[in-house]
């Protein structure tokens, strides 16, 4: 191959993974976020520091739920029966992106 044509091309696949990584580490951050929400804001207390509910609370790794981010935005900030409304939780309006991240990269990752 013509050196300038593989020059280019090594720029061109090196700008894509670099890109590629960029992404990823936005991901892992915007999942470490939303685990510290999980935890701080109280939602293992009712749903399990594992995700999996118990007989009173949904599993949050099987639910369909988390597999929807406005079905999911929708029940945390507006809440549902015993499920309380987040909306007036700042750090939980503000950081539902985050949240929503890290609980469904956790379902994602569930055994089927
Ligand atoms: C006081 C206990 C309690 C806390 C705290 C709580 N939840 Fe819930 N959650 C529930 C209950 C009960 C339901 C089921 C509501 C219903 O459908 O009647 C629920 C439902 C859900 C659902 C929908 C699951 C489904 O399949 O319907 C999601 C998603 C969810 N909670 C996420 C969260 C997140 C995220 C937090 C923290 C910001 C949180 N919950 C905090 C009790 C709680």
């Amino acid at each position: 191959m013509n050196k300038k044509i593989s020059l280019i091309g090594a720029i061109v696949a090196g700008a894509f993974l670099a890109g590629v990584a960029q992404s990823a580490l936005a991901d892992e951050a915007a999942i470490a976020a939303g685990e510290k929400l999980y935890k701080r804001e109280r939602c293992e207390t009712c749903h399990g520091g594992n995700l999996q509910g118990s007989a009173a609370f949904p599993n949050l790794l099987t639910s369909p739920k988390t597999a929807d981010k406005a079905a999911f935005s929708q029940i945390v900030l507006e809440g549902k029966g015993a499920m309380p409304s987040f909306k007036a939780n700042e750090k939980v309006s503000k950081g539902i992106e985050e949240l929503y991240a890290f609980v469904s990269s956790k379902r994602a990752a569930a055994p089927k």
